[in-house]
């Protein structure tokens, strides 16, 4: 599939699917976010569906991230002239057609073989930042090779050992990264039942390790690993090779890093000049620290509902967070990922403060679908249905999505 670029237009892309469906044509995905996540999780094996889908404890905080989008209403104004649109914003002084990027999502291998090289190609397709996952399932030089000159981040997992943090954020520097989002809410595994229920955890097959296992640093630590040292007691007959057997388990020593405090930040600003964002934030008080410990954005997120079962749904914390960050002096950007399924959700996250939106299970479940048609087809309807909800609600570009846009 090509990687030619793609311009997004909402009306010309809903005009293109009514003309399609006179000549017959189906959609690629489902338009209806909760068919989508329904199709797709008919096509996943169980393991997939559980890991993907599936969140902390009850999934109470899956579901109240997105309905709590439902307690504010948009507000829309008449007689604007909205006939010329601009969903362009900046970050970090790159464009970027939408206020959109794409949530690092760990394992894609589970749902399709190209995984998170098919994300590569459909995000650069639309000029979508990708944020590659620490637990991609390739090494993060072969997706950007699949990705020209288009935006890309990189997000880290803070492990047990500051070479491996210094080798990854080299690397991804090397690899054109325009940011490094550090994600503090996952320093333990969140208790996900439905993994659980089918005993089940993909990194333990060597899966999602492919930024480790192509690490010199990581494979330094493989080599001289003292291998009494077995956190996660793994028994010898994993039913894995004796190679990947080594990676998992010296990754289950590595990986995480639970003590670390805002201290530690100063080290991550030492080894790279890049804007640092932190991901999972969610009280205001930790918006403030994040300033005082001078980062330079923030993703308000509960990692999709997968660590706190009934932590607070990531747009009731956005606000608060805003108002901590802007109280303590900083016009950083503030992003949000968690619940996002439809263009209003983003104008609403917009109108409450978001700088930008991470979007996160639905392109999951669109590759899942369809590969990388699928995640593209998905990014380009919230990119188009983003459009429309803006230009109906009154505003002609993001400096009109203001708080008087909601109620
Ligand atoms: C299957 C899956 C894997 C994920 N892997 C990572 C990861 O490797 N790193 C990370 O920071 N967040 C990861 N996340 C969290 C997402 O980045 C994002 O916060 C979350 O998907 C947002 O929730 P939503 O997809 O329900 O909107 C993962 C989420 C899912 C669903």
């Amino acid at each position: 599939m090509s990687n030619e670029k793609v311009t997004v237009s909402g009306p010309a892309r809903q005009g293109e699917m009514y003309i399609k469906g006179m000549m017959g044509a189906k959609p690629v995905v489902p338009f209806d976010p909760a068919k989508l996540a329904a199709q797709a999780k008919e096509k996943m094996n169980p393991d997939a569906g559980g890991y993907i889908i599936g969140g902390a404890g009850t999934d109470d905080t899956i579901r109240e991230n997105v309905d709590a989008f439902g307690k504010y209403r948009i507000y829309p104004r008449m007689l604007k002239d909205v006939s010329v649109r601009d969903t362009s914003t900046e970050l970090f002084g790159v464009k970027l057609p939408s206020p959109i990027l794409t949530c690092p999502i760990g394992v894609l291998e589970m749902i399709d073989d190209e995984a998170d090289k098919a994300v590569a190609r459909a995000t650069s397709k639309l000029g979508v930042p990708m944020i590659m996952s620490n637990q991609a399932s390739f090494p993060m030089e072969e997706i950007t090779a699949e990705m020209g000159d288009s935006p890309r981040w990189f997000q880290l997992y803070w492990s047990k050992s500051n070479d491996l943090v210094r080798s990854l954020v080299q690397r991804a520097e090397k690899c054109g990264c325009s940011a490094i989002a550090v994600t503090l809410d996952t320093t333990i595994l969140g208790w996900r039942v439905q993994d659980l229920d089918l005993m089940h955890l993909p990194f333990l097959k060597g899966q999602g390790i492919a930024q480790y296992t192509s690490d010199p640093v990581f494979n330094t630590i493989v080599a001289n690993m003292d291998f009494g040292d077995n956190p996660l007691k793994l028994p010898p007959d994993l039913g894995v090779s004796p190679e990947t057997f080594k990676a998992v388990q010296t990754f289950t020593g590595v990986y995480s890093r639970p003590s670390i405090t805002w201290e530690d930040l100063a080290f991550l600003r030492s080894v790279t000049d890049l804007p640092i964002l932190l991901k999972g934030i969610l009280h205001p008080e930790d918006g403030a620290l994040a300033v005082k410990y001078g980062v330079d954005g923030i993703i308000v997120s509960n990692h999709g509902g997968r660590q706190v079962d009934g932590a607070i749904a990531a747009i009731d914390a956005l606000p608060k967070v805003v108002e901590a960050v802007r109280k303590a002096g900083s016009d950083m950007p503030i992003l949000m990922d968690s619940g996002v399924r439809t263009g209003a959700h983003i104008f609403k996250a917009l109108a409450l403060g978001a700088k930008a939106v991470c979007v996160g299970r639905p392109y999951a479940y669109g590759l899942a679908l369809a590969g990388q048609q699928g995640v593209e087809e998905v990014l380009a309807n919230l990119m188009a249905e983003f459009e429309l909800t803006m230009a109906l609600a009154g505003c002609k570009d993001l400096n009109e999505i203001t708080p008087s846009t909601l109620v």
